[in-house]
């Protein structure tokens, strides 16, 4: 009998969640920005992007205004937005899950993640690998949390997109 599995025929694009703890300031805006990104380097055919919190709270909730303004500012769109939860089992539904904080990583992992498959989002954006810093939470702070934010996305934008145009599994 021959055990080998067939080799892929077709492509299927790649499951990337973008995760952080509400799903209403951080991880939509990830979406969006880097959403526009791939579009703009028209790659967006290999992937299917969402986004999901680690907690509960919001469930079914629109973006957080603050975050709908900053995408709005940079011509993004955060209106159709619905805020849902990732929890354990989902996890078999995603290829990689890029967490804006190492909060959301350990709870991914806790989740049944493999480490290989959970990516920090600020990794692209230093030659200095080892020390990966968050993407703060803004969601108790005013509008300047998420403008710094939004520069954080997009500063990562595009070696993220280069990391999962690569990315093997
Ligand atoms: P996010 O921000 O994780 O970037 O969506 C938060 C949103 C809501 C809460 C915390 C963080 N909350 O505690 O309700």
């Amino acid at each position: 009998m021959n055990t080998q599995s067939a080799a892929p025929t077709s492509k299927k694009p790649l499951r990337v969640l973008f995760v952080c703890l509400g799903n209403i300031c951080r991880s939509p805006l990830a979406e969006v920005v880097i959403k526009e990104a791939a579009n703009n380097h028209t790659l967006g055919h290999l992937f299917h992007f969402e986004s999901a919190g680690t907690g509960d709270w919001h469930i079914g909730k629109g973006a957080d205004t603050r975050s709908a303004a900053i995408a709005s500012h940079y011509g993004l769109n955060l209106g159709q937005h619905k805020a849902q939860q990732i929890t354990a089992k989902h996890i078999p539904n995603w290829d990689v899950f890029v967490a804006m904080d190492q909060a959301n990583k350990r709870n991914l992992l806790a989740m049944g993640a493999h480490e290989s498959q959970v990516l920090m989002m600020r990794s692209f954006e230093d030659e200095d690998t080892t020390l990966v810093a968050d993407v703060p939470d803004p969601y108790y702070g005013g509008a300047t949390g998420f403008e710094e934010a939004y520069q954080m996305l997009k500063d990562n934008a595009d070696g993220l997109l280069g990391y999962l145009k690569g990315y093997k599994g």
